[in-house]
């Protein structure tokens, strides 16, 4: 793979940072994850606006402007031969001294871009959905930014590979945040449902992208703060997540979502979904 770093393009083989890079050091820099069908850019520049807003959150210069951005996503779609792809965008807060606050001089911000092949579930998983587990929420209140500090992430994503499951289904005083790396949606008698897009969750772009969907759908959406219990009485659960798209959960902690199986509006959902990619 063909890789950006700071200008330049390299192979991914030879891409190297210092080891001061604030990234390495700290986990003080955000990311994106932009998923490209045919090679285009799917909600690209709502992408691009979170970047934005995750940069000056934490109060890095943006380095680019939407353009420029989107330029250099396509610069590095097109020197990889892949047809529908994920970009990764990193931007950290450059190479200093180490010190915790941000450092007095200025610093250019260390701009790293990848790609690789985008892998949607098979028709074969989303027929039968997957499973999950719950856990504990004991990540910190800034959920919001899309921050390469994911230990927190790191952490119930390995518990939920440890159950062998999809996803760790995260809950903030019994009420429902997030999972590892995706939203989560619940459907009780055909109404969608979702914690509020606050500081505990990261809004993903499907967030937006779903909430639109309902209403050509004509499906009632209703963000809310939802409670475990919630959860486990649901007709439905689903992920969604630029790499996973919508996906039907139909076991949590080895009970059955509803009737064990995808629902109806994880159907309409997905349908919808696809079109709006075409
Ligand atoms: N993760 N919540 C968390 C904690 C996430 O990490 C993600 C995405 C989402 C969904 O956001 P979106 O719809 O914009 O993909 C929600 C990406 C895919 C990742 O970290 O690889």
């Amino acid at each position: 793979p063909i890789v950006y770093l700071n200008g330049e393009m390299t192979p991914l083989s030879e891409a190297r940072i210092p080891v001061l890079d604030r990234g390495f050091i700290f986990g003080d820099g955000v990311y994106e994850v932009i998923p490209m069908y045919a090679r285009k850019p799917f909600r690209g520049t709502h992408h691009i606006a979170r970047l934005f807003r995750s940069l000056g959150t934490i109060g890095i210069t943006n380095p680019h402007s939407e353009a420029e951005w989107l330029a250099l996503i396509d610069r590095v779609v097109q020197a990889n031969d892949l047809s529908d792809q994920i970009v990764y965008i990193q931007v950290t807060r450059g190479v200093a001294k180490r010190g915790h606050a941000f450092p007095k001089d200025p610093v250019t911000p260390t701009v790293f871009m990848m790609t690789s092949p985008l892998a949607v579930p098979s028709a074969e998983v989303r027929a039968k959905g997957v499973a999950c587990v719950t856990m504990q929420d004991k990540r910190w209140l800034n959920c919001q930014i899309k921050s390469t500090s994911l230990l927190g992430n790191v952490l119930a994503a390995q518990y939920a590979a440890e159950h062998e499951v999809t996803e760790a289904i995260q809950f903030r005083d019994g009420f429902l945040s997030e999972a590892s790396s995706s939203n989560v949606w619940i459907v009780k008698d055909g109404k969608l449902s979702a914690p509020p897009k606050d500081n505990l969750i990261l809004e993903g772009i499907r967030y937006g992208l779903i909430e639109e969907l309902c209403k050509s759908q004509g499906i009632v959406f209703e963000a809310r703060r939802i409670t475990q219990e919630e959860v486990f009485a649901a007709d439905e659960v689903l992920l969604s997540s630029a790499t996973k798209e919508v996906l039907p959960v139909v076991t949590i902690d080895d009970k059955a979502v509803g009737n064990g199986k995808p629902g109806p509006v994880f159907t309409k959902l997905y349908a919808a979904y696809q079109d709006a990619k075409a």
